[in-house]
């Protein structure tokens, strides 16, 4: 937490990884005795995210992506591998976790209180991702009356609130339309700016010039391409 940033300017490929995991397998396990079956998903993936670094990651459905982001949160212990990052680690998972009674703003609020921010800086944050996102007009709605797609952006602005060094995004602008996919993206250009790092899980990348890497998960194992 205290060791000293790198500079955004820093080469990736030699500047220390913010995220690095090493041999990550894991297998689950189906059904009790005798008809018990493991299902093998990470085979020993290798995968490092460097500071300033916009990486991708893809694989077909099944392929244990949304494992390995689980893994990589420690939301989800892996039977094998290790795991190592510093400063604070933002996550936006597939499936929106939210509370059905609670307003846009009252989400921000509870999550600025997890996150220990001082009240001031939480609503400065909130004012900032209600305007990247464009949904500051929902700010008094419950959760339960929200369409897919402003639940899709609350649940993004939930991971951007502490402003993380590093943002993990489970298939993220699956639910988007074309604007909000193109200012999410002006959003992911300004954490790279800044030298924050975002890793984006994606079942389909379109516009692959805009990841700086593509990782593919295929037969348990992270292959680079
Ligand atoms: N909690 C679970 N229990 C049993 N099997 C699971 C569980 N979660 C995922 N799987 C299985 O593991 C494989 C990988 O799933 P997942 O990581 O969700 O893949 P992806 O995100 O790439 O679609 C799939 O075959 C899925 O059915
Ligand atoms: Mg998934």
């Amino acid at each position: 937490m205290n060791e000293p940033q790198p500079r955004s300017g820093d080469d990736p490929r030699t500047a220390r990884p913010l995220l690095a995991a090493a041999g990550i397998e894991k297998a689950y396990r189906h059904g009790t005795w005798p008809a018990r079956r493991t299902t093998p998903v990470l085979r020993g993936v290798d995968l490092t995210l460097a500071p300033a670094e916009v990486v991708g990651i893809v694989g077909e459905n099944g392929s244990g992506k949304s494992t390995l982001m689980k893994i990589l949160v420690g939301a989800l212990a892996a039977d094998a591998g290790t795991v190592t990052h510093t400063g604070r680690l933002g996550y936006c998972p597939q499936e929106p976790v939210v509370y059905e009674r609670l307003t846009c703003d009252e989400h921000f609020e509870l999550f600025g209180h997890a996150y220990a921010m001082t009240s001031e800086a939480e609503r400065r944050s909130r004012r900032a991702i209600y305007a990247a996102l464009g949904f500051e007009r929902y700010a008094g709605t419950r959760a339960d009356q929200l369409s897919g797609g402003t639940l899709a952006k609350l649940n993004l602005g939930l991971a951007l609130l502490a402003d993380p060094e590093v943002l993990l995004l489970d298939e993220p602008y699956a639910g988007f339309d074309f604007d909000t996919y193109l200012r999410f993206w002006d959003l992911v250009a300004e954490r790279r700016t800044a030298g924050r790092s975002v890793l984006i899980i994606s079942h389909f990348v379109t516009d692959q010039e805009r990841f700086d890497r593509i990782v593919e998960l295929r037969e348990g194992r992270a292959v680079h391409r």
